[in-house]
């Protein structure tokens, strides 16, 4: 009796229409479960760190869903305060869901965030999701439509930007006219095996799902080119940002230059001494302002700000060094913050390595001659 009553539950709280993550593993395991390594498949409950954040926005209020629990079958609910997040319902715990992301008909081009707009079907038929296959097989499950938009815009309905009710921008990672093809060439490149278990068509490759980011300790290595030049005592660092998009796009994140020179070692310099936020221009970051005062969640900023490095763009820092000899080592180390050191406390992280700094990359240089 209890389980039929579960059974029921389960049913109402499901969307008619929905195939739920798991349901895809039958026949793309492959994908479902590069798919579940993934920070979209992420969630208000295993996000410490964006739970953490939008319970300070608002203790009410989930509009943060619109990105992060898009497929939630009470949307308009979770956004106004009426529903908060639950559990125990697949649509609230699936994150960015492969149902969501293969029914995006098309993005709607908007002022503070741009809108992800869903096909519809009637009831009774079976889903149709859009991807790029050249004349897919039959699936039971779907049926598969070729859509432009997995070249085109299937980006950038969540990641272009978001501005808070106050105009203030609280991210801006793509231009508006920017092609989403880049991001998939770099996040989602080819790898071995088939599509489908089955592979009838023997495909032999497919666009890996794990969305490789800022917390693969390879694939983050390739963002970013770092040089110096060293004459007497001056240095010059050139970061140059290979990436589709600013290197920071995310206002939790910090990312910084740590530049130390060594003697038989010793460290005998560094860029700053105990916090990397004390060397402004090597520190990037977003920082909020509310009529004035400092303010870490941006919701209701209404200033902002951002040290960054733009796409396909180069910088030059400049430090004044001790005089260097042969043999000194200077190390150059870009590094990265999940959560700055203020975020952190202000919305009181549990999870210490989300501010423990993270290597990127870093060079080694030994002065050979002066
Ligand atoms: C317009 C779409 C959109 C909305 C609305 C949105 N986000 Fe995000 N959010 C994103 C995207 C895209 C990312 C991934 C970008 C990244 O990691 O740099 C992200 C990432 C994050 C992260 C970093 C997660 C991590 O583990 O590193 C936090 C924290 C976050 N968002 C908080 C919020 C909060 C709080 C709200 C609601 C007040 C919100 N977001 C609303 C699109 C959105
Ligand atoms: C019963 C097996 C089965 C299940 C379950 C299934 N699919 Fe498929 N899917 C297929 C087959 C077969 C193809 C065609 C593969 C090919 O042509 O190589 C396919 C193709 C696709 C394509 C490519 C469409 C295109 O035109 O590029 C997408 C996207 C897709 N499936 C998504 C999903 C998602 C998301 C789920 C879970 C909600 C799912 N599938 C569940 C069998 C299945
Ligand atoms: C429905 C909204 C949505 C769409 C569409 C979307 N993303 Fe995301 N993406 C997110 C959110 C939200 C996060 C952050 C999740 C978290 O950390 O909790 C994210 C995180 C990421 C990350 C960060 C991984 C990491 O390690 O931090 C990458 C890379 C990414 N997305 C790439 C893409 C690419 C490429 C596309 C297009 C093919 C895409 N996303 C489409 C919402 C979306
Ligand atoms: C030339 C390759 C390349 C292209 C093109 C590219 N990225 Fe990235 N992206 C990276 C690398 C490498 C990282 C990790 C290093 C870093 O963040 O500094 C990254 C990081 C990210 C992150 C996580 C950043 C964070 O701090 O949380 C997101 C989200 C993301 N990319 C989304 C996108 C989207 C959306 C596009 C398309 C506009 C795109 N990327 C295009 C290489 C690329
Ligand atoms: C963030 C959006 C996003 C999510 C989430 C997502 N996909 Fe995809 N998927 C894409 C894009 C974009 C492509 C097209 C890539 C290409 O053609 O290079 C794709 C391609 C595919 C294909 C065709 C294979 C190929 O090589 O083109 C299948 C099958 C598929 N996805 C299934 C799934 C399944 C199953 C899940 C969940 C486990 C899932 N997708 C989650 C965006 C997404």
């Amino acid at each position: 009796m209890k389980t039929i009553f579960l059974l029921f539950l389960m049913l109402c709280t499901i969307d008619a229409g929905y195939l739920d993550n798991h349901s895809c593993k039958e026949c793309h395991e492959k994908i479902y479960e590069e798919y579940q390594q993934s920070y979209h498949a992420k969630n208000y409950f295993t996000d410490e760190l964006h739970r953490k954040v939008a319970n300070a926005a608002s203790k009410t209020t989930y509009a943060c869903a619109r990105c992060h629990m898009p497929m939630a079958d009470n949307l308009k609910d979770l956004i106004s305060g009426k529903a908060r997040p639950y559990k125990n319902n697949k649509t609230h715990t699936d994150g960015v869901s492969c149902f969501f992301c293969h029914t995006i008909a098309y993005v709607k081009k908007a002022h503070r965030f741009n809108v992800n707009v869903k096909s519809r079907q009637a009831d009774g038929y079976k889903p149709t999701l859009y991807g790029r296959l050249v004349n897919p097989d039959e699936s039971d499950k779907h049926s598969s439509v070729n859509n432009p938009i997995y070249g085109k815009n299937v980006c950038s309905g969540c990641h272009s930007h978001k501005l808070n009710e106050n105009n203030v921008t609280i991210f801006a990672a793509m231009k508006p006219q920017q092609d989403s093809l880049e991001c998939i060439e770099c996040h989602m490149p080819e790898v071995e095996g088939g599509v489908e278990k089955m592979d009838k068509r023997t495909r032999g490759h497919h666009a890996s799902h794990r969305f490789l980011g800022i917390h693969d300790k390879l694939f983050r290595q390739t963002g970013v080119d770092i040089n110096l030049s060293v004459s007497g005592e001056s240095l010059d660092i050139t970061l140059y940002n290979k990436m589709a998009h600013p290197l920071i796009i995310q206002p939790a994140r910090a990312k910084f230059i740590k530049v130390q020179i060594r003697r038989e070692g010793k460290t005998i310099w560094q860029n700053y001494r105990k916090r990397p936020e004390d060397d402004k221009q090597g520190y990037f970051g977003y920082s909020f302002q509310k009529n004035g005062k400092k303010i870490i969640v941006p919701a209701t900023a209404t200033s902002g700000s951002v040290h960054n490095l733009d796409t396909k763009s180069r910088l030059t820092l400049h430090y004044d060094i001790p005089q260097v000899q042969k043999g000194d080592e200077i190390v150059v180390g870009l590094w990265v913050q999940f959560a700055k050191s203020d975020c952190a406390s202000a919305v009181k992280l549990e999870d210490k390595s989300l501010t423990k700094p993270e290597l990127i990359k870093a060079i080694h240089y030994t002065v050979k001659h002066l």
